[in-house]
């Protein structure tokens, strides 16, 4: 079987440009849940369906994979410190964060580029990482210009339009 070294796996992907998104739920407790991410995208039309990549080593995995309900918050490009806040684990991510109940009750960012409140349809296993996939029940859209993690930093889509000759 051919193999890739994950070093260089992870060096071509980083030329990938993604969404970033950080993704929260609360638990039975009522304890905040959440994690940045970037490997959030849209699924299904009918029904709708997106999916995001909790690692199966972080320590909201747990809590994401029994959920019954799950938020993406898709930021904006002036939230790029919350995105660094959420990518910190283990650390207090929502003390001082502006996440406040949104859409089913779950913590949203009112300025968010757009927010998805998702009720947890299955769970896949995807190596280090699992796959949820989550039913969308609610979207609201703020429209603000979105953050974009490209060659590991944090950009913004900017540039001109690209015309596709066909189009
Ligand atoms: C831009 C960016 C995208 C990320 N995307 C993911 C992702 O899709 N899945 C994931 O498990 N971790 C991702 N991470 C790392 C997690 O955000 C980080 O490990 C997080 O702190 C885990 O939280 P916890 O261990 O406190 O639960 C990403 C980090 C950054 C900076």
């Amino acid at each position: 079987m051919l193999t890739v070294d994950p070093a260089d796996f992870a060096r071509t992907m980083a030329h990938v440009p993604t969404p970033v998104t950080v993704v929260t739920t609360v638990d039975p407790s009522g304890r905040r849940w959440g994690f940045t991410a970037s490997s959030f995208s849209s699924l299904s039309l009918d029904p709708t369906l997106v999916l995001v990549c909790p690692a199966k080593s972080a320590s909201c995995h747990d809590a994401f994979v029994a959920a019954d309900r799950f938020m993406v918050n898709v930021l904006a490009s002036g939230q790029a410190d919350i995105a660094a806040v959420f990518a910190r684990s283990g650390a207090d991510k929502f003390t001082n964060s502006p996440m406040e109940p949104c859409e089913s009750g779950l913590p949203g960012l009112s300025d968010a580029t757009a927010r998805l409140a998702c009720r947890l349809h299955e769970v896949l296993d995807g190596g280090d990482h699992s796959i949820l996939i989550g039913r969308v029940e609610a979207v609201s859209v703020g429209g603000a210009e979105p953050l974009v993690y490209y060659n590991r930093l944090f950009t913004r889509p900017g540039g001109s339009p690209a015309l596709a000759s066909s189009a």
